[in-house]
């Protein structure tokens, strides 16, 4: 399949995305595991929510956000066929935890609302245009009360970091995010009406969970 964006490294080969977790396992040396765990139990997920997992991969994510559901359920969409086939051989005795092929960067509307919507890194690999679809895409997904999860690299100025994380960096990374780790996200998600914010720093500065929330706790809708 073609790509809808060729600078971007999200958009997974087939090879990549059938071993997708066993390579993260590998490249981070066995780091990413505590760090997904970490990453997912800072989200408070109640039994009852709905979560909306975008570019939501092999399923990895959807199983141990399922872990904290009890009667809630988790939304996985993805465009890749092998993310598809991957999502519902793990998930397959998890009634809760559906697939949906869909594309996240362009407006769409599943026609319901949910309590967290959660993205975990996608949209540093989109140009600037491209991650504000995704951003109004999870706001308007989003009930009164609910949270958008941004799981992904955090801000920093790449000339000021240590030589190794310099040269993964640049290693594994597309042009996209580049530009992702110079912006200021609170700010460009102020402005797309979210209102409060909470940051969880994971691995040092490098990545992090930035959640924010639709509307401020008391305000009336
Ligand atoms: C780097 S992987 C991350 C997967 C998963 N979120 C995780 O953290 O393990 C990026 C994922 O985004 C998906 N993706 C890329 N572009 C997409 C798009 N336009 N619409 C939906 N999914 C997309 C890819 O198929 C891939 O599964």
């Amino acid at each position: 399949m073609e790509k809808l964006y060729p600078d971007s490294e999200v958009e997974l080969t087939p090879f990549v995305a059938k071993h997708y977790d066993v390579l993260l396992n590998m490249v981070t040396l066995g780091f990413y595991r505590g760090f997904i765990r970490r990453a997912v139990a800072s989200m408070k997920i109640k039994k009852k929510d709905e979560i909306l997992d975008l570019g939501c991969g092999t399923g990895r994510n959807a199983c141990l956000m399922y872990q904290y559901l009890g009667g809630g359920y988790v939304t996985g969409l993805d465009i890749s066929e092998v993310m598809e086939k991957k999502f519902r051989k793990k998930c397959k005795n998890k009634p809760g935890a559906v697939f949906v092929r869909h594309r996240i960067d362009i407006p769409f509307n599943l026609g319901k609302k949910f309590d967290k919507v959660f993205i975990s890194f996608v949209l540093h690999g989109f140009p600037q245009d491209v991650r504000e679809v995704v951003i109004r895409n999870a706001f308007n997904h989003l009930k009164e009360e609910g949270s958008f999860h941004i799981l992904d690299y955090g801000e920093f100025d790449l000339h000021k970091a240590p030589f190794y994380a310099r040269f993964i960096f640049k290693k594994i990374e597309c042009k996209y995010a580049f530009d992702y780790i110079g912006r200021d996200w609170k700010k460009i998600l102020k402005e797309a009406g979210f209102t409060r914010f909470e940051e969880y720093k994971l691995a040092g500065r490098y990545a992090r969970m930035l959640t924010a929330y639709k509307k401020e706790p008391g305000a009336k809708s």
